[in-house]
């Protein structure tokens, strides 16, 4: 993808559907019985991932234009795949699907891409094993290939030592399939999106503070789900709007989830002139319409509790900051770095690149005033979040800047490159 600098930021726009509730809208809807017809799902290659090994499983999704319609066999209707189960690049499909399926009355393998195998699965598979699960990495390094071989599963207490949805929800999913509560303690409460849907499709979850209780139910039942547009995809023209000048923009229909909604708190807390505009709730999720204009930032702390809320945002956060006066620290985030790439490394090195003045620490980055950017060649590293917040540098760089492995950039936001000309002169 080559990036050149733009004038301004004009305009109204849409972002493509949010990841998380996708991925989820699939799975609910397979574990649910009768149809649910989904709008706004994201036709992402993550998202696609998930559909394909519901398919695998006899699952019937029919997909017309951005209509997706899941024909739910109930929490004990998937069939046994034929095949590996592939997950291409996706950790929510990989760690969610794990829950499904440790209480299936089969076996089956599931795999995915080499980004996917290099990332931790012990956290999954600790707790799964003491909820009786039989969870083995093939090749004994805690990471995928996963061997899962269904097994009857009980009800645990698990005090997680990481604020992630994806174990929480993991959990969770496989608490379905049996017979006592179960609760999960987490540091911090991390992104809800499961609980929200469990709860409209018939679920029984309750949460207190960052405490998690499921209560199995005896069946769940299909809904129809209308997703909103996904404020991490906002999040990249919430940036480009904020350091171009002369600037104004409108993002509608956006996911603003108090537990994803860190990015606007912290571009407030930095300066940035953000509105939002027709506040409603749609099937239980926050959804808003988000107005921003071309502001001079001021660096921040970005650390502690609010890290969950804005963890997937970070590196165009690390972009924003290069625009603000002073210095942005981000701590607390060592997650970072079992990401689809250690995004501490990969920012940092293709940031210096541009000219941005950027320290990677053992737990986030220090990034001082350095708004004259250079455009330069970069890459990737098959990362969809470090290839877009490079482009969003690259508007404000001077010259041409040439991003290599572009082509990952469909894993969560297909048209990136068409929505940015919609509304600049790129
Ligand atoms: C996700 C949870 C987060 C996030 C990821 C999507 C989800 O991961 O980074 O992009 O949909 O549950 P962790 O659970 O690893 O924090």
């Amino acid at each position: 993808m080559i990036i050149h600098p733009v004038k301004s930021i004009q305009g109204e726009i849409n972002v493509p559907g949010d990841k998380s509730i996708s991925h989820r809208a699939i799975m609910l809807g397979a574990l649910s019985k009768g149809i649910t017809n989904i709008k706004g799902f994201l036709m992402g290659e993550d998202c696609l991932s998930t559909i394909r090994c519901f398919r695998d499983m006899g699952i019937d999704i029919e997909i017309n234009d951005s209509l997706v319609t899941v024909n739910g066999r109930g929490l004990h209707g998937l069939k046994k795949p034929e095949n590996e189960l592939y997950v291409g690049n996706s950790g929510t499909t990989l760690r969610l699907m794990s829950g499904i399926l440790a209480p299936q009355d089969f076996d089956c393998i599931i795999t995915g891409d080499d980004s996917i195998k290099s990332r931790p699965m012990k956290r999954i598979i600790d707790p799964l094993t003491k909820m009786g699960a039989n969870i083995v990495s093939i090749e004994s390094n805690n990471k995928a290939p996963l061997k899962i071989i269904g097994s009857k599963l009980h009800n645990i207490t698990h005090n997680s030592f990481v604020a992630s949805a994806q174990v929480k929800s993991c959990i969770i999913l496989a608490s379905l399939y049996t017979e006592n509560d179960t609760k999960i303690i987490e540091p911090v409460l991390s992104r809800n999106h499961t609980e929200i849907m469990l709860n409209y499709f018939g679920g029984n979850i309750t949460t207190e503070g960052s405490t998690i209780t499921s209560t199995p139910v005896k069946e769940l039942y299909a809904k129809d789900i209308n997703i909103p547009g996904d404020i991490s995809s906002a999040a990249f023209f919430m940036v480009a709007c904020l350091i171009t000048k002369n600037s104004q923009l409108v993002i509608k229909n956006v996911g603003i989830n108090p537990t994803r909604d860190g990015i606007i708190t912290v571009l407030k807390a930095m300066n940035g002139d953000i509105s939002l505009l027709n506040e409603r709730e749609i099937n239980g999720e926050l959804v808003a319409d988000i107005k921003v204009k071309s502001s001079k930032l001021s660096g921040t702390v970005i650390d502690k509790d609010i890290i969950p809320a804005l963890i997937d945002e970070i590196p165009v956060i690390a972009v924003a900051a290069c625009f603000a006066e002073g210095k942005t620290i981000i701590k607390d985030a060592q997650e970072l770095k079992v990401k689809e790439s250690n995004r501490i490394e990969t920012m940092v090195t293709e940031l210096s690149k541009m000219g941005a003045d950027i320290i990677g620490t053992d737990d986030g980055m220090i990034i001082s005033h350095s708004p004259n950017l250079r455009g330069a060649t970069v890459k990737s590293y098959n990362d969809h979040r470090v290839a877009m917040s490079l482009a969003i540098a690259g508007l404000v760089a001077e010259g041409k800047t040439d991003i290599n492995e572009s082509e990952c950039i469909d894993i969560s936001f297909p048209g990136f490159y068409n929505s940015l000309q919609n509304i600049s002169d790129l």
